[in-house]
């Protein structure tokens, strides 16, 4: 089984071509379930896909897993995160938290694909050209992963980027402590009133009333509504002005 999160589709698509690649069946990480239940069959694997954010897996992943009530252990248990650039020691610290339902993580598999986040000054999209240039390369990676998981490979193949240690367990609690929030966002004149950006939230953080979005409190930054909006109406405090919108679409 696949368990997915995703904000703006990279995981979902990474979550999808696993699934199909290695047969396996796929489930969402649903921040809203109390009490998820986990049934394996025997000798299931157990995936997890999900984007990094701040150097380890998003919060609502570890707080699912420390939920979920498994049944049945998994022959095999591994991460699939994507990044946009690289991931500290995402798997250590995602470790941890399996281990506290007693799985072992036995593989981890980074996929650098195009970036979201752009809530801080100097935080950018991608060029077009790079966003492609990383969907191809992600494409291509895609059946060698796909090959190890069957064959129960035991690995790390990840990006880890500059002084993992401090970012992971330094950087990443002062960065869910200042900045993630959804205080910071705001709509202006442009919205046409579609709803999408209710629609795209996959917490359930926004309310339409009047026409018009409002954030409830209950957000992970993940950026889906902002860069889902189709007149970009949607905006982070000044950080994002002037800033382009990306979202993963199945290309052909
Ligand atoms: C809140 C937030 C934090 C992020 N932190 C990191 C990070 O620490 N390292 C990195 O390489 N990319 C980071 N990113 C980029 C995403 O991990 C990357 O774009 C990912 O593929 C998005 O996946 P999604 O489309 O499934 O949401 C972050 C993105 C967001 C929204
Ligand atoms: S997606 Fe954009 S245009 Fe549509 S309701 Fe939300 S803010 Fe308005
Ligand atoms: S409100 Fe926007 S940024 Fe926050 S979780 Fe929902 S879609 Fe993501």
């Amino acid at each position: 089984m696949i368990l997915w999160f995703s904000g703006c589709g990279n995981s979902r698509y990474v979550a999808e071509e696993l699934a199909r690649l290695t047969d396996d069946r796929l489930a969402f990480i649903d921040p809203n379930d109390k009490s998820p239940r986990i049934e394996l069959s025997p000798d299931e694997a157990l995936g997890f896909v999900c984007p990094v954010y701040a150097w380890a897996v998003p919060r609502l992943v570890d707080d699912f897993v420390r939920r979920m009530t498994l049944t049945g252990r998994p022959s095999y248990c591994y991460l699939a995160c994507t990044c946009g650039d690289n991931v500290g020691r995402t798997p250590e610290r995602f470790s941890k938290t399996l281990s506290k339902q007693g799985l072992t993580l036995n593989a981890a598999f980074g996929f650098v694909m195009p970036e979201t986040y752009i809530n801080l000054r100097g935080f950018n999209l991608d060029s077009p050209e790079n966003e492609q240039r990383k969907i191809a390369a992600v494409k291509e990676r895609l059946p060698r992963v796909a090959e190890q998981i069957m064959q129960r490979k035991e690995t790390v193949d990840v990006v880890r980027g500059t002084a993992p240690w401090i970012t992971s367990y330094l950087i990443n609690p002062l960065f869910y402590g200042l900045l993630i929030t959804d205080r910071k966002f705001h709509v202006n004149d442009d919205c046409i009133h579609c709803g999408i950006c209710e629609k795209s939230c996959p917490l359930g953080n926004i309310a339409i009333k009047e026409g018009l979005p409002v954030w409830q409190g209950n957000c992970t930054n993940c950026m889906s509504c902002y860069h889902h909006c189709p007149k970009n109406a949607i905006h982070f405090g000044k950080a994002t002005l002037g800033k382009g919108q990306y979202f993963f679409r199945t290309h052909d």
